[in-house]
């Protein structure tokens, strides 16, 4: 190792030095490591690798599989279930958790993923990610569902990793939020991004605009003064971003700032949101508020929501802390009826919102 660079495995012994389990969470982390070196290598290796495309097979979440959301699903559980460190897993692309097979221990931890979250860009070859979380599971029994089911506050580590031009791994156990880059020819993490911090203003938005007949009114109104720009109420221009891959959105946030929206919408009644909260909305919002941000429901911090089920979805606001809070303050007048002289021109008898807003 060259002097003066700090590796995942030194930098995590030295966070989690005053930690009971230390070693063992910080041995977890390096075993996520090493799967995210394995989706990295096959990511990067494109139409080469034989591995683009689209199965036959549908997730649980009715969604086609591509075939790398099965390899960096299997990667993960592969590098995790023999260790005696996890207790089981829980997958985006697995209905029911992962139990540890016979001959293998159990440890005190449950690990929670999203394999490949944006797959929908592998094809495309635009950034895509992994996403995950680790609770705690202290008892001696199997975990059960239900033992996953814990609030994003009770999370022990979360991160991502992002498979862009560089692999970056980008994590938090509670003291902050830190980006490593991979150094493939030597195959370690690197610490090149510690302590990373939002910036509390911005002028940036992420949020997929085909979806606007069905937002709810604070989301249109929150949407529509940023497109208003220097002539609006906010008196000066916002820029749009959309990716399609969370992860991208919420490490060009990291980096420079901005707001990512997936909101409440109406598009599909059994649906609350798009993103899951188990595997794509806690973690997330926990690196973000680590970095100073914030993440919301629009009507709770996304961290205090109590999951009912795994693959439960949820309404995700996050980013910079300012715009965060005018969003959830949006949420609030709307509710409380207060906002509706922003929309006098569109309460008429074909507004969309009229129904709504009732
Ligand atoms: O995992 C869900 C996800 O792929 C996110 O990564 C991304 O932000 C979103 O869905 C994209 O949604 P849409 O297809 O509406 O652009
Ligand atoms: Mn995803």
């Amino acid at each position: 190792m060259q002097p003066g660079r700090t590796t995942l495995s030194k930098f995590l012994i030295q966070q989690l030095s005053d930690a009971q389990d230390q070693g063992r969470l910080a041995a977890l982390l390096v075993d996520v490591a090493a799967a995210v070196k394995a989706i990295s290598a096959m990511t990067a290796k494109g139409a080469l690798g034989g591995f683009l495309g689209a199965l036959e097979q549908t997730n649980v979440q009715g969604e086609q599989q591509k075939k790398l959301d099965v390899l960096a699903h299997e990667a993960l559980i592969h590098a995790c279930d023999w260790g005696g460190l996890v207790a089981g897993m829980a997958s985006e692309e697995l209905a029911a958790p992962y139990g540890i097979p016979e001959g293998y221990d159990r440890g005190p931890y449950l690990l929670v993923f999203d394999p490949l979250d944006g797959s929908s860009n592998t094809d495309v070859n635009v950034s895509v990610g992994t996403i995950f979380s680790v609770l705690r599971h202290d008892a001696a029994q199997a975990p059960q569902t239900a033992d996953y089911l814990q609030p994003g506050t009770r999370q022990v580590a979360a991160g991502y990793a992002i498979y862009g031009p560089a692999t970056m791994l980008v994590l938090t156990v509670g003291k902050g939020t830190h980006g490593f880059t991979l150094d493939r020819e030597i195959g370690n993490f690197i610490l090149t991004h510690p302590d990373l911090r939002i910036p509390e203003q911005t002028s940036e938005f992420a949020i997929n605009t085909s979806n606007t007949r069905f937002w709810e009114p604070p989301v249109h109104r929150y949407v529509t003064e940023c497109q208003a720009g220097k002539a609006g109420v906010r008196g000066r221009d916002f820029n749009m971003r959309w990716i399609a891959s969370m992860v991208a959105e919420v490490h060009r946030i990291l980096m420079r700032g901005g707001v990512f929206m997936y909101p409440r919408d109406s598009k599909d009644a059994t649906r609350p949101g798009r993103l899951r909260l188990m595997y794509e909305a806690n973690p997330i919002g926990w690196l973000v508020e680590q970095a100073g941000g914030l993440a919301s429901t629009g009507r709770q911090r996304l961290l205090a929501v109590g999951p009912e089920d795994l693959h439960q979805r949820v309404p995700v606001i996050l980013g910079s802390r300012e715009e965060v809070e005018r969003i959830e303050r949006y949420h609030r007048e709307h509710d409380a009826g207060a906002d509706r002289p922003f929309y006098s021109p569109l309460f008429n008898e074909r507004s969309l919102f009229r129904a709504q807003a009732a």
